[in-house]
């Protein structure tokens, strides 16, 4: 039986679109897999007229009757996941096809109480800018191993011992570096356990699940969170979110093997995004920066937070080509660069002594003083959202398409023409 798993992995620093591409790649697949990160994600799916922002849940559970796996790479915060499910079942989605890793970790309120606490001592100038989920605390914990897993919840015993032991070393925390009063351990305990008794239902071997579908030749679509310029070891630390977000993340964060994964989509969005702290080479502060937020209605999907904007960077692309191994390219949102005249794309990077770069540097400290060099490209005028094939597209569109292939050596199979899932032209996807 011949296998069929695809990655799909962001790009650029995120909101690139992945939710939208899942929703569309999603009739043909059977099961859809979130592996790493957590509900600092928001994946955007407009159908039928509805929009629907993933946090945790893959973006295919508006599919019917296909399994969806929340692996063990992720960091589960189990009110929003209780939250998010009870959303959807409330839309009539049944729940028997979500299962959930026991070995996945659990985002606990002082996860998120220090996300918020760490932030503010950082101060300005060193805060990263997070999303509040408390996810770089629960992976701390996962790391240094005083975590608690999805399966500890399941156990009365087990969490009482755990988070008995756990507390104390956090309430240490609160009160002598924080400030803070100590945490009641009830107060934790008591929601704790009945989210073990919500979730229990859904949990299962999601390993042994997903080694059987790729066995039974099954369609899986694993569903990368982030991206890889955001990735803990390879992205703009420390200015990244605290999971492996590019395309290696899949394995440690399933199970899977290497050998079991038979492609890897990479999503980029026409021009970059970035929301949060950190270097942006090509970030926009004047009209081009502005108009591309408006009309790409940039707005963080998770905090709500305007997105910075600016043009395609080719240096960074390259980079994240090469790390995510990407076999073909989903180009996202390509619409929104209609009406901005000429068209701007980032080929190099001037350093303060006139020296350019063509390649994403080791220290990604000085992404923060390079000036872009950019090469201008020809814009259009058209309305492409009602383009169903890339002949229907302006010519000058056809180019700038041309143009990324030809720079990353990718083939771009799938084009986003607007928000909707039937504004997307397939190009041998
Ligand atoms: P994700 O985090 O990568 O899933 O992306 P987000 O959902 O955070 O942000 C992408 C935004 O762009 C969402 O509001 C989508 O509805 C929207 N979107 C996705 N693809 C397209 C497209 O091709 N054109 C337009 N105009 N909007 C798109
Ligand atoms: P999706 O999956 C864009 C950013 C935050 C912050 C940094 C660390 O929708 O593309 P964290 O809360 O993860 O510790 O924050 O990472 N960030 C994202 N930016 N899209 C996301 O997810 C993001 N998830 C985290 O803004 O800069
Ligand atoms: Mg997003």
């Amino acid at each position: 039986m011949s296998k069929r798993v695809d990655l799909l992995v962001g790009a650029q620093w995120g909101d690139e679109g992945k939710g939208k591409v899942v929703d569309v790649a999603g009739a043909d697949v059977d099961v859809f897999v979130r592996y790493q990160g957590g509900a600092n994600a928001g994946h955007t799916v407009i159908a039928d007229g509805q929009k629907i922002v993933f946090h945790l849940l893959p973006s295919g559970m508006l599919y019917p009757g296909k399994l969806c796996i929340l692996g063990n790479g992720l960091v589960i915060d189990p009110e929003q996941f209780l939250n998010e499910t009870s959303d959807l079942f409330n839309r009539g989605q049944d729940r028997a096809r979500l299962a959930v890793s026991p070995h996945a970790h659990v985002v606990m309120p002082y996860h998120k109480m220090l996300d918020k606490l760490q932030e503010e001592a950082r101060g300005k100038g060193r805060k990263i800018g997070t999303t509040g989920r408390g996810i770089g605390p629960c992976y701390v914990d996962k790391y240094s191993r005083s975590g608690l897993r999805i399966q500890d919840l399941l156990d009365e015993n087990i969490l009482r011992e755990r988070l008995t032991y756990i507390l104390e070393e956090k309430n240490q925390l609160f009160t002598k570096l924080y400030n803070q009063k100590p945490l009641a351990f009830d107060e934790i305990y008591e929601p704790a356990r009945k989210w073990g008794n919500a979730i229990a239902p859904y949990v299962d071997d999601t390993r042994a699940l997903l080694r059987k579908a790729v066995d039974d030749g099954q369609h899986i679509l694993l569903e990368g969170a982030q991206a890889a310029l955001l990735d803990i070891d390879h992205g703009t630390y420390p200015y990244v979110t605290s999971s492996s977000t590019s395309a290696a993340g899949a394995f440690t964060g399933t199970g899977l093997s290497p050998h079991d994964l038979t492609r890897v989509i990479s999503v980029v969005k026409a021009y970059t995004t970035r929301v949060g702290e950190g270097p942006f080479p090509t970030e926009d502060f004047g009209e081009a920066g502005e108009k591309l937020r408006t009309n790409g209605g940039e707005f963080g999907a998770t905090t709500g937070r305007p997105r910075r904007c600016g043009w395609l960077d080719m240096v960074a692309l390259k980079y994240s080509t090469e790390l995510n191994g990407a076999d073909v390219i989903a180009l996202t949102k390509l619409d929104v660069l209609g009406g901005m005249g000429d068209i701007k794309v980032c080929t190099a990077y001037e350093l303060d002594n006139g020296d350019k770069i063509t390649t994403w540097p080791t220290d990604t400290g000085i992404l923060s003083e390079v000036k872009p060099v950019y090469e201008t490209l020809p814009g259009w005028n058209d309305d492409i959202s009602g383009c169903k094939s890339f002949d229907d597209l302006p010519e000058n569109a056809k180019s700038y398409i041309n143009y990324i292939e030809r720079a990353l050596n990718t083939p771009i199979v799938l084009i986003g023409t607007g928000a909707d899932r039937t504004q997307t032209i397939n190009r041998g996807f």
